[in-house]
Formats: structure tokens, C-alpha cells, sequence
């Protein structure tokens, strides 16, 4: 495998920038491919079988590209598919759960740990078990907040009918009294600002992003394919429908302006 080859991303949308963000900063050699399925977003709802029947799509079109590596940066397609992905996949493919548990194992020291994610992410146990493999005694508190998503799209990052929604999501987890929390989703590190004033200040909240990049780092050098030292990563962004939306609120996740994109239907 070429070492100067891209790595593909992959999402259902525009969330997945937020691992793409934390990948660019990490490994600034690489250069990546990112695939946004901006025509059949969200996956949250959609069954597992169609959601893995989807990243498989995704996944040919990534190694049609000739990418090295492939990152999941959906957490509920990580839920449904990443197994399928590897089963399928001559280079190997990173989800973003594994890397996430890791985090908040660590960050919790044994405390009570709380998981935030779609209904599909929630609902496929993903998390729990990843976290309960790393620590078999740990308490784990589960709830999907479908709702943030259009609200992060929607630019509401800090607003009232935001922190409203946020109240009810996390009630239980604060009566749970977890001592972290993972944001399993890629929308929602946007809203860590106003996670951590309705947790408050003793819960640590995971953001995956960052420890997927690790992961990633780790996996490319493990293998011997990650990009020559000194060279300069160039970022390519495809997604299946509806480009002008993707740059206009991409940019917000991407934290810088993003040029353009190519249009790939798929299915
Ligand atoms: N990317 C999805 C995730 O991280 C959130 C958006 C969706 O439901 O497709 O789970």
C-alpha cells in the first residue's frame, strides 16, 4: 500500500468534519478524502441494515478512490457497521467508538459513565460494550437525544430552546450522577459549551474526535503507510447531494471555510 495514498472519512452528513477537524490537526502529512451522504442523512433512525447497506456503498466508492485506511466518523454507522466494513475492506477501517470508550474509561476512574448518542447509537449497545470490555464493573447510563442533531444544524449551538431540550435529555443522567459523559455523536461536540453548564463542572465530557486521530495515528504507523514526515496533506470533500448546504454549514464544523465539493450519487 502506497503511504502517500489518502485516508477516506466517512459520514452520514456534515458532523463527521468534527473527526475530519481533529485528523488534520494530528497528522498534518496525511491527505484525506471526505465523504459526506448528505442525500440519505440521518442514519440515526434508520435501521441497522440499511444504515450498514449504506456504508458499504460508501466504503467502495472511498476504495475506488485508492484510500489506505478508512475512518468511520459516524458513530451510528460505527454501531451498525463497522464489522461488515472490515469484513469487507483490504485496508483496515477505524470507527469512532472504540477510541471514544477508551477516553472515557480513563476519564471516569471507575466512576459512572454516561453515553449520549442517536436512537440508533444507543439503541445497538455499541458503547456499553465497548466500555464494559476495557472495564467489566463499570456503570453505564444510556440516552438517545435525537433532537440535537437538527438543532446543531441549525446553528443553535447556545440557544434557550437548546438548553431546554438538553434539561430533558440529561435529566437522568444527572440523577445518575455519572462522572463522565460521552458525546457519541458528531454533532455534538458543538454543543460542549452548554453540555457542560447543564452537567456542570465535575462531569468530564468525551469527545471522540481527538482519540480517533490517535488511533488513527497509531493503526498508520503500526502498518508502515503513514505519509512521509514534512509533507503536506491536501483534503478533497465529495458528498451525494445538496453541495451549497454542505459548505455553508460545514464550514461552522469544520472551523475553517471549506472550498468546495464534488457530487458522488450513490445507490
Ligand atoms: N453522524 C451521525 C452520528 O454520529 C449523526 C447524524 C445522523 O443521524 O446521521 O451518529
Amino acid at each position: 500500500m502506497n503511504a502517500s495514498a489518502p485516508i477516506g472519512i466517512f459520514d452520514s452528513g456534515i458532523g463527521g468534519l468534527t473527526v475530519a477537524r481533529a485528523i488534520y490537526e494530528r497528522l498534518p502529512a496525511e491527505s484525506t478524502i471526505y465523504f459526506g451522504d448528505t442525500a440519505r442523512v440521518p442514519y440515526g433512525p434508520k435501521s441497522p441494515e440499511t444504515v450498514r447497506r449504506y456504508s458499504l456503498e460508501i466504503l467502495h466508492w472511498l476504495l475506488g478512490q485508492g484510500v489506505k485506511a478508512v475512518v468511520i466518523a459516524c458513530n451510528t454507522s460505527t454501531a451498525h457497521a463497522l464489522q461488515a466494513l472490515r469484513d469487507a475492506s483490504p485496508v483496515p477501517v477505524l470507527g469512532v467508538i472504540e477510541p471514544g470508550a477508551r477516553a472515557a474509561v480513563r476519564a471516569a476512574e471507575g466512576g459512572a459513565i454516561g453515553v449520549i448518542g442517536t436512537a440508533g447509537t444507543i439503541a445497538s449497545n455499541a458503547y456499553a460494550r465497548a466500555i464494559h470490555a476495557l472495564a467489566p464493573g463499570v456503570r453505564v447510563e444510556q440516552v438517545a437525544c435525537p433532537l440535537f442533531v437538527p438543532l446543531v444544524e441549525e446553528g443553535w449551538f447556545d440557544h434557550p430552546a437548546t438548553e431546554l431540550v438538553a434539561g430533558e435529555y440529561l435529566a437522568p443522567l444527572l440523577t445518575a450522577r455519572v462522572d463522565a459523559l460521552v458525546l457519541g455523536c458528531t454533532h455534538y461536540p458543538l454543543l460542549k459549551p452548554l453540555l457542560g453548564r447543564v452537567m456542570g463542572p465535575a462531569v468530564r465530557l468525551i469527545d471522540s474526535a481527538e482519540e480517533t486521530a490517535l488511533a488513527l495515528a497509531g493503526e498508520l504507523e503500526r502498518r508502515r503507510i503513514a505519509a512521509p514526515a514534512g509533507a503536506k496533506g491536501t483534503h478533497r470533500f465529495a458528498v451525494s447531494d445538496d453541495e451549497p448546504r454542505f459548505i455553508k454549514v460545514g464550514t461552522r464544523f469544520r472551523g475553517e471555510r471549506l472550498a468546495r465539493a464534488e457530487v458522488v450519487p450513490l445507490g
